[in-house]
């Protein structure tokens, strides 16, 4: 892991997350365009309403949508309107409600995560039916929802068939479907699909639309498509502490990437450069891709005295201290250059280090 102490040192090009990135310029012109006047607060303004209007262009018009202003808060507000005290949410082992939210899901919604291991961070209709083995028995927490990240977070995408027949058990079993999609432009860019099919069209109820990896900054959504789902949305909105008064500066983020495609070459370049970097680097002696890569991250596992010295080219995150994997995250601004620099570090340090640093030296 780069240490934030030194992380809050370097500014220099990183492949530790997409939320390195800046803003895009378009999103922060928007930002711009929408600073004009006074408008009505809390979302009463008519940037917020051409931003829902282009979020249901994508979704649906029978959606609900409330603009928030992260993807912890997107995933409290959502869930929220699904859960009762006696309730838990399935989920993987390595989902961000589960490891990255600081207890949030538990204190917030006040229910238990039961989460599932699995190989590489996609749940499966059998883990879901095994998971609720417990059913209607009263000393066991009820499931309610189960919750799936696309793209998940050890970058992996479900296909549209696979979000279907998990929406299928799900919604069987008497159960809603969320979806964290922090990164789903990315997940939907990969898939060749819209982000409709790659989520609501397949069955989720409840979906966290993420707007900041893709270019924006403090802009996520929540995405209601269950019907009669919405009734407590801004309810559990402005409770969440997710409810911005100045609404319009998120609103115009989501316009900016949303109506005009802005948000699928965003991603797609972002999954272009993990594409270029898993081709560059997956022959190098030494190196084991992990994980397979089909959106924005290229996940390895590499000798462990080869990851301070790679850490020092390019900053990353090392996925797991004790086998060595590391995440390299691409974004929508990382450069051709940014990779090949990075790539030919890799060719370099890895192999020197796969041989335990012990190479015969002439003479
Ligand atoms: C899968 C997933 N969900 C949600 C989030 C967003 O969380 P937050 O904006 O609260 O940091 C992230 C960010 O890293 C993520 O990877």
């Amino acid at each position: 892991m780069v240490s934030r102490e030194e992380s809050a040192r370097r500014t220099d090009r990183a492949l530790a997350s997409d939320n390195y990135a800046g803003a895009h310029p378009e999103v922060l012109a928007a930002v711009a365009e929408a600073n004009t006047g006074h408008v009505g607060a809390y979302g009463a303004d008519p940037v917020t309403a051409e931003a829902v209007s282009t979020v249901r262009g994508h979704f649906g018009d029978g959606v609900e949508v409330a603009f928030v202003v992260n993807g912890t808060g997107a995933n409290m507000v959502g869930l929220q309107l699904l859960v009762r005290p006696w309730d838990c949410v399935i989920c993987a082992d390595t989902a961000h409600i589960a490891v990255d939210e600081c207890g949030a899901p538990e204190r917030f919604l006040g229910v238990k995560l039961v989460d599932v291991t699995t190989p590489d961070g996609r749940l499966t209709p059998d883990d879901v039916r095994r998971a609720c083995s417990g059913r209607l028995d009263e000393h066991q927490v009820q499931p309610r929802v189960v919750s799936i990240a696309q793209a998940t977070e050890l970058g992996t995408v479900y296909t549209p068939e696979e979000v279907s027949a998990i929406a299928a058990t799900t919604h069987d079993l008497g159960l809603y479907l969320h979806m964290d999609g922090a990164r789903l432009a990315n997940a939907a860019a990969s898939l060749g699909v819209g982000l409709a099919e790659a989520s609501t069209a397949c069955g989720v109820d409840v979906l966290s639309l993420g707007g900041t990896k893709n270019g924006a900054v403090l802009a996520e959504a929540v995405v209601v498509a269950l019907p009669g789902g919405a009734e407590y949305l801004r309810f559990a909105r402005k409770q969440a502490m997710q409810l911005v008064s100045k609404m319009r500066f998120v609103s115009a983020q989501f316009q900016a990437l949303l109506a005009d495609g802005l948000w699928l070459r965003n991603a797609g370049h972002a999954n272009a450069m993990a594409a270029r970097l898993h081709d560059a680097v997956r022959d190098v002696p030494g190196l084991t891709v992990s994980r397979p890569r089909q959106a924005n991250a290229v996940f390895a596992r590499v000798p462990g005295d080869a990851v301070a010295p790679l850490q020092a080219v390019t900053p990353f995150y090392e996925w797991d201290s004790a086998t060595h994997e590391v995440r390299w995250m691409c974004s929508w601004d990382t450069t051709e250059e940014d990779i090949d620099t990075f790539a030919a570090a890799v060719r370099e340090i890895v192999p020197r280090h796969a041989r335990g640093g012990r190479a015969l030296s002439p003479g």
